[in-house]
């Protein structure tokens, strides 16, 4: 498994919370511990001034919460995006790093399956997504910093705000609409796989192909994951149809429905490429990682037919703009863009 700089261990009953993602938090949503010796210690009271604590915290610390403390933590962090992300005093990508690890916190549980898809989670998923769908609408600089930011886990949730920050950047590039139709194609690209949490791990994991009882119940993610969401809210959100198409293909060759071209919504389209895209440029436990070359490759020759040929075209001009920006990246940086564009 790669690892995971988010994910740091922690003892039962508490999260650990890494110190960059509470920078722009005011006051103290709750108690703050650091693990120290055989269990935690409290190290600052809720309610506390956290531009203080953050102050003496070493670079790079950790802090833990308690799991009970986890929503109140989820909601500051959501709220805080904006702010991160307009932070003139980080660069693009450090604001990007910051949004990514915030962006991870706030949706990790709605992706973790023993917990049912509540409405105010939801609405949470929302408001972090929202705020970073609205500054990659307006700044060119934080979109190639958060390209290159991009992790390539195995984690559903990575998979999940990848699809959606290439779909952002994506319709954005390609001028699909008011930003109420990017807000759309970045919350559908958020919540596309959704459903997966009802797809049993025997099936979701498999190493081997799938058979074709097994195909079925992973095809019904589909429908399953559009259900999770009009539940959960209470009625069909404008995005709902971006998770009930994202598998369909221009051939009629995707499900549920079997769908072809025009049939298919632009939008779930532009979703299906890019989910396609991140899942072939992904470790999966079953393959590595295709270049982002070859990705494109598989999805213009052996997928042939499945997507439409002018999304498909705008795509690669895009992560084309990617590949020129990267010469003026230091190494770091550039290592995620090329991850990306080469
Ligand atoms: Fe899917």
């Amino acid at each position: 498994m790669l690892a995971q700089p988010f994910i740091t261990p922690a003892p039962p009953g508490y999260e650990p919370v890494p110190a960059r993602v509470l920078t722009e938090i005011s006051t103290l949503p709750c108690d703050l511990y650091i693990w120290r010796g055989p269990r935690p210690v409290l190290y600052a009271m809720k309610g506390g001034e956290l531009r203080k604590v953050i102050a003496r915290a070493q670079r790079g610390m950790s802090f833990l919460v308690r799991e009970i403390d986890s929503d109140l933590l989820r909601g500051a962090l959501a709220a805080s995006l904006p702010r991160v992300l307009a932070n003139q005093h980080m660069t693009p990508i450090e604001r990007s790093k910051t949004a990514y690890s915030i962006a991870a916190k706030v949706l990790t549980p709605i992706f973790t399956r023993e917990n049912p898809l509540d409405h105010d989670g939801l609405l949470l998923t929302h408001q972090a997504i929202d705020a970073i769908t609205l500054h990659l609408v307006e700044d060119d600089e934080l979109v190639w910093a958060m390209v290159a930011t991009m992790q390539k886990h195995l984690a559903t949730h990575t998979h999940a705000i990848n699809t959606a920050v290439y779909g952002i950047v994506l319709a954005r590039f390609m001028q699909l609409g008011p930003p109420e139709a990017i807000l759309d194609v970045a919350r559908g690209g958020l919540l596309h796989d959704i459903g997966k949490n009802r797809v049993p791990r025997v099936v979701l994991d498999k190493p081997s192909a799938l058979d074709s009882s097994e195909w079925q119940v992973m095809r019904g993610h589909v429908k399953s994951g559009h259900d999770m969401i009009v539940r959960a809210l209470g009625y069909r959100p404008s995005y709902a149809h971006i998770i009930a198409e994202h598998h369909e293909r221009c051939d009629g060759s995707g499900y549920p429905a079997g769908r072809a071209g025009s049939g298919i919504a632009l939008d779930s389209q532009l979703v299906g490429i890019v989910d396609a895209f991140d899942a072939l440029t992904s470790r999966r436990s079953y393959r590595t990682a295709l270049s982002a070359f070859e990705a494109l490759h598989v999805m213009r020759v052996t997928m042939r037919g499945q997507f439409s040929d002018e999304l498909l075209k705008e795509f690669i001009r895009l992560l084309g703009g990617f590949n020129a920006l990267a010469d003026g990246l230091d190494d770091g940086d550039q290592a995620g863009v090329m991850r990306v564009a080469g």
